[in-house]
């Protein structure tokens, strides 16, 4: 019985430990550093990918002081895009947080984009995460409109199923921005990608996007798996999307596509935990592929 006692005593520090780690972990954003050759542009690229902020009101004061360090840091040499793809927000209340910490920091010269996630359209609970077990629950709705007239006065556009093609820096571009849930429901929406040499750039919050587009454009951005957000060190139980499970953090090649998904810089404040899931700030460089060494 004493040994029962001890070992249910060890147990529990065990898990109080593990707790702590997973929820420190979730401040300790990493900085990863992609490059991608192309002989699809004329000069070279810089890139900020900061996907899954999660932001609201009552956060932990230490992760959202660590946020704003981490993108000015990396703001202190100028970029030419900054991409953000959803789920900034974990509740309403996130805009507020989003228009006075985060938005002032975000400066790029050839501009900031933005696509929408799932928390962007909905607020969650913790019975979501067991869904269907419970399923007398009601997603309850975000303001939208308010999120786009902030996202818009602080200078973000944001790309709702558009198309935008661009010349910058003598470079043919075009931006893609998918937005899954612009007809009120989960959708794949059907988006013409012009047939033309630029460079074609996709943001969406969903990886999964990556079956409908590959091989008509050169990148993919997207966010939503939390790099798995708990994995088996390192490794994601679920991806949360319908990739592979390897897919969903970094880069992987589909057909002549790249699919690049980041760990997302924030959690949800129903389960702020991550393990071996680090949250991240992606710096990106697109280069010319004869600079390629
Ligand atoms: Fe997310």
């Amino acid at each position: 019985m004493f040994v029962l006692v001890i070992l249910g005593i060890l147990l529990l520090l065990m898990a109080l430990l593990w707790v702590v780690y997973a929820y420190r972990e979730g401040s300790r954003i990493h900085i990863e550093h992609l490059t991608l050759y192309t002989d699809g542009i004329k000069k070279g690229l810089s890139i900020m990918h900061l996907s899954d902020l999660h932001l609201f009101k009552n956060m932990s004061s230490v992760r959202l002081a660590r946020i704003q360090e981490v993108i000015r840091g990396n703001l202190k040499k100028p970029v030419d895009f900054i991409f953000l793809t959803g789920d900034l927000i974990d509740k309403n209340s996130g805009i507020d947080v989003l228009e006075r910490k985060i938005l002032p920091l975000l400066q790029a010269e050839g501009g900031v984009f933005a696509v929408l996630g799932n928390h962007d359209y909905f607020e969650y609970n913790v019975l979501h995460v067991f869904s269907p077990l419970f399923f007398l629950h009601e997603k309850k709705s975000t303001d939208v409109e308010r999120l786009l007239k902030v996202l818009k006065n602080g200078g973000v556009r944001v790309l709702r199923n558009e198309v935008l093609q661009m010349t910058y820096k003598e470079n043919k571009l075009t931006l893609v921005g998918v937005d899954n849930f612009l007809q009120g429901r989960y959708s794949w929406p059907h988006i013409q990608i012009p047939e033309d040499n630029s460079y074609k750039m996709v943001l969406a919050h969903f990886p999964d996007v990556i079956h409908h587009i590959k091989g008509r454009v050169d990148v993919v951005f997207s966010g939503h798996t939390h790099g798995g957000q708990i994995t088996v060190w390192g490794y994601p139980v679920t991806a949360k999307a319908k990739i592979r499970r390897r897919e969903a953090r970094g880069a992987s090649i589909h057909d002549t596509t790249v699919l690049y998904v980041s760990k997302g810089v924030g959690v949800s404040h129903y389960l702020p935990l991550r393990f071996f899931a680090h949250p991240d700030v992606t710096m990106i460089r697109i280069e010319v592929a004869d600079e390629k060494k």
